[in-house]
């Protein structure tokens, strides 16, 4: 049967604007960074899109690598684009980026203009598309000059192959030279994709005042740790969980004792305030109005829901900000 988008979509969310743009984006977005390949049972990965969009996420980020193999969740996205997606397409911001090894030769990594143009046109057709929303320098490239990353941005954009311009995962001093950049050429560069959790908390020594005083927005990958912060392995590795499959990135030597039992005390704190962990994880990010978005992955539509929930509790007493603070500093 042809999908048909629940009419209640947009009363749940609230959307925030990405920095000073015209653009807004919903408080929670979705990744395909996992569960989104040609090993995952598709029905669950189009459930989890359906279920994402009937409640309000417009937003779905993707990359070329993203797989395994890479290229798959562009392949299962654009599979949902063609089944499902095709008649909300105004409704989304789709997003990918270029920068990690994608294919092989000199060509296929890093941050040549060559390398980001060929890139976009293999994702546009992966995900059957004509453009996507906004498409994103995935990482720094220490060998090409900045000036020619950017330039290949600015470019992509004024092809009309992209509406705005991201970057990702560069240090606070690289996005200000790289947005200078952007500024001089008038491209639209509104957002930087950073890893931002209760765990990992590089942002907030420079990042985001670089974005607020550039007027960019941020969006929060990995908010949840990969699982976590979430109650998962409290008490021990689940055999269907990320760290205890095979194959992913999350190892089970990466689940440290020291954060475990944070994430104990954390659960505690969360439990107190009417919410599991994951929730707590999320509404903490959002305390911070540089934050335009939290972007966060999930293996089911029943985690998904369960992470929405999030948006009933947003605000913090001083008290609980205060008292996570001790256990993360501890
Ligand atoms: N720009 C970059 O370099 C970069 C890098 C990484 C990620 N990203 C983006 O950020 C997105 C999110 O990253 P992420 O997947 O690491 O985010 P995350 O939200 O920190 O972790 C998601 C994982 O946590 C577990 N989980 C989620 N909700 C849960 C809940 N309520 N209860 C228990 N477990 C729960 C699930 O793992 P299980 O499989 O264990 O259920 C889920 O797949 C990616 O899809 C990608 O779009 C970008």
């Amino acid at each position: 049967m042809n999908y048909l988008a629940k009419e209640s979509r947009y009363d749940q969310l609230s959307y925030r604007r990405c920095g000073k743009s015209g653009l807004k984006l919903p408080e929670i977005s979705l990744g395909l960074w996992q569960n989104f390949s040609d090993n995952d049972l598709f029905s669950n990965c189009r459930l989890m899109l359906r279920t994402a969009f009937d409640h309000g996420i417009t937003h779905f980020d993707l990359a070329n690598n993203y797989g395994p193999p890479p290229g798959s969740a562009e392949e299962t996205f654009g599979r949902v684009m063609q089944k499902d997606f095709r008649p909300y397409r105004d409704e989304m911001i789709i997003a990918t980026k270029a920068g990690y090894d994608m294919w092989p030769g000199p060509y296929g990594d890093f941050g040549s203009r060559k390398y980001l143009v060929a890139s976009l046109d293999q994702s546009l057709q992966r995900m059957g598309i004509d453009y996507v929303d906004i498409f994103y320098h995935h990482r720094p490239d220490p060998e090409t000059p900045l000036e020619e990353t950017m330039m290949a941005l600015d470019h992509i954009v004024k092809q009309g192959k992209a509406l705005y311009a991201g970057i990702s995962n560069y240090p606070a001093s690289q996005s200000k030279a790289a947005i200078a950049i952007l500024k001089e050429l008038k491209t639209p560069f509104i957002i930087h994709q950073a890893k931002y959790s209760m765990f990992e908390r590089w942002v907030e020594d420079e990042l985001l005042g670089v974005l607020e005083d550039s007027g960019a927005g941020c969006i929060a990958f990995s908010p949840l740790a990969q699982g976590l912060l979430t109650d998962k392995y409290l008490n021990g590795i689940p055999a269907n969980s990320r760290a205890g499959r095979e194959h992913t990135s999350l190892r089970p030597d990466q689940l440290l004792p020291e954060r475990i039992e944070k994430a104990r005390i954390l659960n505690k704190t969360a439990q107190n305030r009417g919410q599991s962990l994951a929730q707590m994880a999320i509404a903490w990010l959002l305390r911070d109005h540089r934050v335009t978005s939290v972007l966060i992955g999930s293996s089911t539509p029943h985690q998904l829901l369960n992470n929405l929930d999030a948006l009933t509790n947003k605000q913090f007493t001083t008290d609980e900000l205060n008292a996570i603070e001790g256990i993360l500093a501890d």
